[in-house]
């Protein structure tokens, strides 16, 4: 006893010092009785032989290896416990002149009343193959081989054996192999485990199934695929620094235990297959029970296959994309009865740093699984995303097939004031919002796309908030998508807003319909001002119904041209004459001919807006407002003109309905008599449609030009 308790304590320093100079996670051996500690070996550990030793009386040794044994297809590929190159298993070499004998001897272990199993895999393929014989040594004496194999197998794979133990006895397990004399095969042993009770007692598929990933054989019945991309890895404790996955394994619930893992930090989309032994499901139908954790916005999916004669099947269970919160959830799957199964894991990795697939405690339990109510996913956790927190996006994604993306950002967006200070879920800098640029050359489409998610029973309001402000605002519309077509915008806003700030919005989404939200904008072609939008969220019953908001006409017409962000305002220059309207600050001109400042202020900080006269030739100049409806009782538009100097040709001012520029409204042909602002106003019918066009024509000279300030819509006759 005291002999084991020294063992156990030089295998705990030993442990320690390997992960102190690994750095990275402490591990600790799991608790295991002193049976299975005596008998249990994977030979991947520090000590690699555990408690077995070559036989100072025999031809020959067993070597510790990894990976591939040979060349050709007669050796194992792999150790059996992890399935891939980074475990350890044991071989002996058959390529000696003559038929040698290796000895492989454990330490005698007491078996407990109701007696043991010993369990053991071996791998023994090719044409020399001698033979493996394991006998239970008892005070000295080898007594008969309590299993053999002679020859090679009918398949070059890992098969399992097991060999009962007396209740009460002592026991040393010796592996006593034979060699060939050739080259062709070797024999392999790994992963030597011992369970309580006799072999046949506790039924096969649970043995074969249930796996805590935390004894001396971490995988238990479990390999990587070999035909996959990626792999499964046990680790224990924290995952991530961040809280995106495990900070402890399922079994324990702190950092000595173990699980299995797949990363998610690929470069493309990885497949990991983890894959069980087949199993025969007991009379009464069984339940396989495992947990899951995935948490984060780069997780992929998870998928598990009950594969019956090397027929993969359709998935029993699947979880695609992360759960609602970091934390472990329990699934499972019903098995008929007495089926033949084998449990496949396949993992399809996401493409970047956030997540990981994680999974522990896979059991068996005799019956089918208790029926529980399908699990409607819940629509609110689909659609609700204030871009806060660990996974930014939320259920959003950049969709591929447009030209440019919605990016986060927090605090103030841009210098001047165009963009919002702030995002809108705090108010302060701290908070993170999503916005599209527009600074590209030309337009450009950015989509955000959510995920199909189901509205309730009683129908469902989906709210955002958005900031749009700037002259190159272009425009934003969202679409409720169903069954991949994006149907008609169920609300746009086209240019900017009356006012740098946040704006709620709302879509009424049909009771019980399926839907998938997809903000769609359109960049404008300048600098000024960005798309942003916030605090998606999905609230149930319909939109309470607000009368439809008419736009406000003065809105639309009214400009002074002194508004830095939107100097413009909702007037541009028509892309289909000669020449250009400007802003400007100030005196247009050395002498006394243009105007000396601007008609808003009177002083240098104001700005107007001219056309140019010194060319060469007579040109024409279009500003095109946009089309308002009149108030009521009519309305009267005030502006301000300024054309003084003999280069003046002529001015018109033009309310186009419906694409019909008709005859100019007012005019101006030739120069003023002073030079000053002069106001002049246009009177416009109840109700009527208009769109202003201001139209200028220079004279070649460069004595003069053509200047406006002020325009504004009041409601009544002029
Ligand atoms: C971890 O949890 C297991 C099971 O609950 C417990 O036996 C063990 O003492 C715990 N270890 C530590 C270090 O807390
Ligand atoms: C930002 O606002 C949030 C929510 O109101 C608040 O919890 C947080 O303390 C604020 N942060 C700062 C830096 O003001
Ligand atoms: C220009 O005029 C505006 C409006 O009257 C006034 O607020 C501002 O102080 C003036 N600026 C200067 C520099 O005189």
């Amino acid at each position: 006893m005291g002999k084991t308790c020294a063992v156990a304590a030089l295998v705990a320093t030993l442990l320690c010092v390997t992960c102190a100079a690994g750095g990275a996670n402490e591990v600790i051996p799991p608790e295991m009785s002193e049976t299975s500690f005596l008998v249990d070996c994977d030979f991947d550990s520090a000590i690699p032989f555990c408690h077995y030793t070559n036989s100072k009386t025999d031809d020959a040794d067993w070597y510790t290896t990894s990976g591939r044994l040979n060349d050709d297809e007669i050796g194992p590929v792999a150790d059996h416990t992890t399935g891939n190159y980074a475990g350890t298993y044991l071989y002996t070499k058959t390529s000696y002149s003559k038929s040698y004998e290796s000895r492989l001897e454990g330490v005698t272990a007491v078996a407990p009343a109701d007696g043991g199993c010993v369990r053991f895999w071996y791998h023994m393929y090719g044409y020399e193959i001698g033979s493996l014989k394991v006998h239970t040594e008892t005070s000295g004496d080898l007594g008969p081989a309590r299993w053999s194999q002679s020859g090679y197998t009918k398949v070059s794979q890992w098969y399992e054996a097991s060999i009962s133990i007396e209740p009460g006895s002592k026991f040393k397990l010796v592996f006593v192999s034979q060699s060939g004399t050739g080259f062709q095969g070797n024999i392999a042993i790994d992963d030597i485990i011992y369970v309580d009770g006799p072999c046949g007692e506790r039924p096969d598929p649970f043995f074969l199934v249930d796996c805590d990933f935390d004894s001396a054989i971490p995988f238990c019945h479990y390999t990587n695929s070999e035909t996959d991309e990626a792999d499964w890895y046990t680790t224990s404790g924290k995952l991530n620094v961040d809280e995106i996955g495990p900070v402890a394994d399922h079994t324990t619930g702190n950092y000595s235990g173990t699980y299995l893992y797949t990363k998610t930090s690929y470069s493309e989309s990885f497949e990991s297959r983890l894959e069980g032994v087949t199993a025969v499901a007991p009379a009464e139908g069984g339940c396989v029970r495992f947990w899951c954790h995935m948490y984060g916005s780069s997780i992929g999916s998870l998928k598990v296959h009950t594969e019956k004669s090397g027929d993969l099947g359709p998935a029993r269970w699947s979880q695609s994309g992360y759960t609602k919160v970091s934390q472990w959830y329990e699934a499972s799957i019903s098995i008929e009865p007495a089926s033949e199964f084998k449990l496949v894991f396949v993992s399809e990795s996401g493409t970047g740093f956030r997540g990981n697939i994680a999974i522990d405690d896979i059991s068996l339990a005799g019956g089918p699984c208790p029926v529980k109510p399908p699990e409607m996913p819940d629509p609110s956790f689909l659609v609700d995303c204030d871009f806060e927190g660990a996974i930014p996006y939320c259920h959003y994604t950049n969709s591929k097939t447009d030209d440019a993306e919605w990016y986060t950002t927090s605090g103030k967006l841009n210098d001047d004031e165009i963009g919002p200070v702030a995002d809108h879920t705090t108010g302060n800098y701290s908070g993170t919002y999503l916005y599209t640029k527009t600074s590209y050359s030309e337009s450009f489409e950015s989509r955000l796309e959510g995920v199909t998610a189901v509205a309730p029973a009683e129908g469902g309001c989906v709210r955002f908030w958005y900031h749009m402000y700037g002259s190159s605002i272009g425009s934003l519309k969202v679409h409720t998508e169903a069954s991949g077509d994006l149907g008609p915008a169920r609300w746009s806003q086209l240019g900017y807003t009356k006012v740098s700030q946040w704006y709620e919005a709302s879509i009424s989404i049909e009771p019980a319909s399926e839907f998938k939200l997809v903000f769609v904008s359109e960049s404008g072609t300048g600098f000024r001002g960005n798309i942003a939008i916030d605090d998606i969220s999905l609230a149930g019953g319909p939109c309470p119904v607000k009368p439809p908001e008419m736009p406000d006409p003065s809105f639309l017409v009214d400009c002074d041209f002194d508004i830095s962000a939107i100097p413009l305002c909702h007037y541009t220059n028509s892309k289909t004459d000669e020449a250009d309207w400007y802003t400007i600050s100030g005196g247009l001109n050395d002498d006394e001919i243009g105007p000396i400042a601007d008609h808003t202020t009177g002083n240098y900080t104001g700005t107007y807006l001219y056309t140019k006269t010194s060319y060469s030739e007579s040109l024409e100049s279009r500003l095109e407002g946009v089309t308002a409806v009149a108030p009521d009782d009519g309305g009267c538009v005030r502006f301000w003109y300024h054309m003084y100097g003999s280069s003046i040709g002529s001015l018109k001012v033009h309310t186009e309905a419906s694409g019909d520029l008709g005859p100019a409204r007012w005019s101006q042909s030739g120069y003023t008599k002073v030079s000053q602002w002069y106001e002049a106003s246009i009177s416009i019918d109840p109700g009527e449609d208009f769109k202003l066009v201001f139209v200028s024509q220079s004279r070649v000279g460069s004595v003069g030009n053509i200047a406006i300030d002020d325009i504004g819509l009041v409601s009544g006759k002029c």
